[in-house]
């Protein structure tokens, strides 16, 4: 995720300050590097960009005093290319009149460059934002009107984006929407777009939302809209936007935790089209192919993934795959692994201090290190000999919440590649996501009430469950201030059995494979008078033991996935249920006292 911005004003005037601030309500969206370009009737375009935050970039470059008619503005969140000035975006073309910037990943980015530079372009950067501007140049050289160019162009770029860009000696600006936020503001004076709504509110509440496959050619007070597909003229009147600041910064929900939950089929999608086309994803595999161990290591949400990861890479690598937390991993391991081995160091932020600490013992022990990290540019993907990014854009909700769902699909995607399958049935995961998204909503609020009272509860799961439903209680801790352990179900029996009585409540994660021995773990909880809850694919074997029931809706997967899957999907209600206790006990789901979203202490 990154941020877009661009206007076009009657009049020549100082843009700084309306940049500076589009900037600043962008920045939720983006922080590694920022730029702004003014295009100018005649002469060479002003670009100025860096690696940093906006308030920084905008002072050390003077943004406030950039002036002219037109201009464009980015923030960007990396995945193509580390966080450097070069990476920066905006982007020029080869001789210079062009400049563009996207938002969102163009997936046969390192394709692109190698033919961009075939054909005698200058290709300056690793950034797949530059990749958009050359492809618009290479169909503007052969004659075609921009927007003709641009309607080519997205025929050769692939994966989920919009972009900005304009021309010097022109009037106007030229926006597409493809799978990533786009929305244009009008007012008599300048016509803007923007990544989002809050990014223009201020500016006006006269709006216009694009759609995906739309491209919008915007001057002064003024706009068209052409298909992709066909090039026709799409007719459409703006609407006055009533949404508050605050309520546009969230999307419409109410927190941002709600936001990210609902994202997750939306970067799941963008991180298989990226997994499928990143140059880095053999090397990796070839690391672990070379590896005598392997070890994933991670802390907290992370943690729970590289578990989830450790069963899916037995399952379907034939590969052990040890899970570490990573403050014990010098403890467990540092004497006993050398240059034969390798870490899969798995971190949302790449910053936490207790992986760092287990990567310098690895480093030590001359171990090999891979990544599999959010935030690109952050010390993990620096000391990585390959790294694979999430894609998830900015989690600011600090719960984790989409990266922990990205890093497990990750998990799954390397070990399917890793034993030789096909992963073309995990294209279907965005949309079975979503469905599961909205049939379990509405199943969760009854269960909400029955844990009304209680500030004690288990989660159980077996095998692949396990890890489910060690990271379900994490979510209900942090945000409820709950005590809720996650365990094997399998232990239930050795110990805290004995803390159910009536109508203490246990919420069992059930894979489908599991049935017959999760009903046995249910039947010793309810004849002690314990409330069960047990979520997983409807089964009447469930409804007819456990008290309640969430039911995930069935998969249409070949069958050695549906476990697979069924675990990456059993997430969704617990951080659902989570999110609703958290506010009916009258807390902020997004920041939850005494926690911080990066540990960077130890
Ligand atoms: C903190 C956060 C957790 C996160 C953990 C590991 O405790 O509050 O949500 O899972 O750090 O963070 P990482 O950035 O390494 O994934």
């Amino acid at each position: 995720m990154c941020g877009i911005f661009g206007i076009v004003t009657k009049e020549i005037q100082n843009l700084g300050p309306i940049l500076v601030g589009a900037g600043e309500r962008l920045s939720y969206r983006g922080y590694d590097t920022v730029g702004a370009a003014t295009i100018p009737q005649e002469g060479v375009i002003d670009l100025r960009k860096d690696a940093g935050k906006i308030q920084e970039i905008a002072e050390k470059y003077n943004f406030q005093d950039m002036s002219g008619d037109r201009a464009i503005l980015q923030l960007r969140w990396a995945t193509f290319g580390a966080p450097s000035q070069i990476n920066s975006q905006p982007h020029l073309d080869s001789d210079g009149d062009l400049v563009g910037a996207h938002n969102g990943n163009v997936v046969n980015n390192v394709e692109l460059r190698e033919q961009f530079a075939a054909e005698g372009m200058i290709v300056r950067s690793e950034n797949d934002g530059e990749s958009c501007v050359h492809a618009v140049e290479r169909y503007h050289d052969q004659g075609f009107e921009m927007v003709e160019a641009i309607r080519m162009a997205t025929r050769d770029l692939e994966g989920d984006y919009s972009f900005v860009i304009g021309k010097v000696g022109e009037d106007r600006l030229y926006a597409i929407k493809k799978g990533s936020g786009l929305v244009a503001g009008i007012t008599e004076d300048l016509t803007c777009i923007g990544s989002d709504l809050p990014s223009i509110l201020p500016i006006t509440r006269n709006i216009l939302r694009l759609n995906d496959g739309e491209i919008i050619t915007i001057w002064a007070g003024g706009y068209e809209i052409t298909s992709v597909e066909d090039g026709s003229i799409i007719k459409r009147e703006p609407e006055i936007a009533d949404d508050s600041m605050e309520a546009a910064q969230k999307g419409g929900f109410d927190h941002f935790m709600l936001k990210e939950i609902h994202e997750q089929s939306q970067v799941a999608g963008e991180l298989l089209h990226m997994l499928d086309n990143s140059p880095d994803l053999n090397p990796f595999l070839d690391k672990l192919a070379g590896a005598r161990n392997i070890y994933l290591i991670a802390c907290g949400t992370s943690y729970h993934a590289g578990l989830l990861g450790s069963v899916y890479f037995n399952q379907f690598a034939g590969r052990a795959a040890i899970p570490v937390l990573a403050p014990q991993f010098t403890a467990q391991y540092g004497s006993s692994v050398g240059p034969e081995d390798v870490g899969i160091f798995i971190s949302q932020s790449g910053e936490t201090k207790d992986v760092l600490n287990a990567i310098k013992t690895a480093k030590e022990q001359g171990m090999g290190i891979l990544g599999l990290v959010n935030v690109v540019g952050s010390t993990l993907t620096l000391v990585s000999e390959v790294y694979l990014p999430l894609t998830c854009g900015y989690e600011i909700s600090v719960p984790a919440t989409k990266t922990y769902s990205n890093q497990v699909l990750a998990l799954l995607y390397l070990a399917l590649r890793y034993g030789g399958y096909n992963t073309d049935a995990l294209n279907d995961i965005p949309k079975i996501m979503d469905r599961t998204l909205e049939e379990v909503s509405g199943q969760i609020d009854r269960v909400v009430n029955k844990l009304t009272g209680w500030n004690d509860l288990y989660i159980l799961g077996y095998g692949l469950t396990y890890p489910v439903a060690l990271e379900g209680a994490l979510k209900l801790k942090e945000i409820t201030y709950t005590h809720c352990e996650g365990m094997l179900s399998t232990e239930f029996k050795h110990g805290p059995l004995s803390a159910v009585s009536d109508g203490y409540p246990v919420i069992f994660t059930v894979g489908p494979d599991d049935i017959p021995l999760i009903v046995s773990g249910i039947n010793e909880v309810t004849c002690r008078g314990g409330h069960v809850i047990a979520i997983g694919f409807q089964d009447s074997r469930l409804e007819g033991n456990a008290h309640e029931t969430i039911i995930i809706p069935e998969v249409d997967v070949p069958e050695e996935l549906r476990s697979a899957i069924l675990a990456l999907l059993s997430v969704i209600p617990l951080q659902i249920l989570s999110y609703r206790c958290s506010l009916s006990r009258g807390y902020d789901p997004d920041f939850p006292r005494n926690l911080s979203k990066t540990l960077t202490v130890d």
